[in-house]
């Protein structure tokens, strides 16, 4: 039985700063692998209390990177705070000068430029804390505004700042780009009178959409999904009318409104010429993040991590995390069915498991139907109060589901590692930071994706802020 630690989890896991910190060696209890050699790289939160601010919100924190370079079944440990414009501003005047998802500078009325996604350049926040990717040759902190910031994958160190969409203004973007055959696609929402959906190559920045859909009320989109033929964008609506984001009052997620009754629509568009080929009216949903997405027959099938509706978005607010018996709703892994000839479609929930911050093995079964697993961060069903707490491991074609946890820990988003040679998607190594509330420090966990049970734990001296998403970057 997991006992509550919500609050020794909040105070250590979200109402802190980070410590910068490098360690050669940090101890290992078990032992990794030989063939696990490589920089798994984290990014997410790092600092939430600012001289002057406190944030307001799980996804609005100064971004850090943390590393753990894993050679010969040693590990070294090292965290650095990503030093984009926004962070060196904070460091320099304590003072937040950018907007963030739902925390906005003070300013006086005449100065409110709406920096999240209405930047006037420079003025566009850079903190890049969502994600992290190797694009082309570039390892790149990614966040939600086009501006994103190379790093080096040693030191961490900022190398520049790269913009999706160069001298962009009033656009939107995510931290989930999709890559395939050497390119790397991502979604862009242009705000404006007349708003677009548009699709990049941003392997190639500088260049023209490949596909540009208007929309008069945009959704919050986190992510997309993509086929072998298809990209696909899967919009709730949690919606906002451009407008008001131009006059706000508001952070920039607050100027968004769910509008049930306007339901959902998901688009699917030709990635040879960027044409719309099918356009879905759908029950209204939310989602953060695409699982995974194929053709069968007429059929484009899309399993999506989705939510009834967004309120999500609200409990993910420190007011609301730091509440005793804080419960989250489950976020779920739904299999949409949309057939491209009938213009008819469905959707089936695969598992009652709560997940979230989903992975797959995506190197070898993104669009690919035959994948068996995805994993991410769960509830556990004998406590489902607080944060994640688990990490669940869902079989896709069964719905069957299984879990790691322990008492006091809460493990962030696992990253599946194929063993060399493997023969499936469970062939392999999850990797997690998992935040020990009760050690009050962190460790890396490496768990047997097949059993789920722990393979080796490399510990750091001190808790690591809950963070978002990972990547491990073999040793070439
Ligand atoms: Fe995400």
């Amino acid at each position: 039985m997991i006992q509550s630690q919500r609050s020794d989890f909040f105070e250590l896991g979200v109402n802190t700063n980070q410590n910068e910190y490098s360690v050669e060696t940090v101890p290992v209890k078990g032992k990794i692998p030989e063939w696990l050699t490589g920089n798994y790289i984290r990014n997410g939160p790092g600092m939430y209390n600012l001289p002057k601010r406190r944030m307001n919100h799980w996804f609005d924190a100064m971004g850090a990177l943390h590393s753990f370079n894993i050679q010969n079944g040693q590990v070294g440990y090292h965290c650095r705070y990503i030093e984009c414009e926004s962070y060196k501003h904070v460091k320099e005047t304590g003072e937040l000068k950018f907007s963030e998802f739902a925390t906005d500078p003070c300013r006086s009325l005449f100065k409110k430029i709406q920096s999240y996604v209405f930047p006037t350049l420079p003025n566009m926040t850079d903190n890049p804390k969502i994600n992290v990717a190797k694009i082309g040759e570039k390892f790149m902190a990614l966040g939600e505004t086009p501006m994103q910031v190379e790093f080096d994958i040693q030191t961490l160190k900022a190398v520049g700042v790269q913009e999706v969409v160069p001298g962009a203004f009033a656009y939107k973007t995510t931290a989930h780009p999709h890559f395939d055959n050497g390119h790397a696609y991502n979604l862009v929402v242009k705000f404006g009178m007349q708003s677009h959906y548009r699709i990049y190559d941003v392997s190639k920045p500088g260049g023209k959409p490949l596909a540009s859909i208007p929309v008069s009320k945009p959704a919050y989109l986190h992510g997309f999904g993509m086929s072998k033929k298809y990209f696909i964008i899967a919009a709730g609506p949690l919606v906002v009318v451009p407008l008001q984001l131009l006059f706000w009052k508001r952070p920039y997620i607050e100027n968004h409104k769910w509008l049930p009754n306007e339901g959902g629509m998901i688009w699917v568009i030709d990635k040879s010429n960027g044409k719309t080929v099918a356009q879905f009216e759908t029950d209204p949903f939310f989602s953060f993040h695409h699982v995974n997405a194929w053709e069968e027959g007429d059929e484009l099938v899309m399993d999506l991590n989705a939510y009834d509706d967004a309120s999500i978005v609200e409990k993910y607010y420190l007011k609301e995390l730091e509440k005793p018996g804080n419960k989250l709703p489950f976020g779920k892994l739904k299999r949409y069915r949309l057939n491209l000839r009938t213009r008819k479609h469905s959707h089936t929930t695969v598992s009652d498991a709560c997940i979230e911050l989903p992975r797959i093995d995506y190197e070898r079964y993104n669009t690919n139907g035959n994948y068996g697993f995805t994993y991410g961060v769960s509830l556990h069903p004998s406590h489902a109060e607080g944060f994640y707490n688990s990490i669940v491991k869902i079989n896709v074609k069964t719905g069957d589901n299984s879990y790691w946890n322990e008492d006091g820990c809460f493990p962030g988003e696992p990253v599946f590692v194929a063993r060399p040679g493997s023969r499936n998607d469970e062939d392999g190594v999850l990797l997690s930071i998992v935040l020990d509330s009760k050690k009050r420090n962190s460790f890396l966990l490496v768990l047997d994706a097949v059993t789920m049970d722990e393979i080796a734990r490399a510990t750091v001296p001190e808790a690591i802020v809950y963070g978002f998403h990972a990547e491990f970057f073999k040793n070439q």
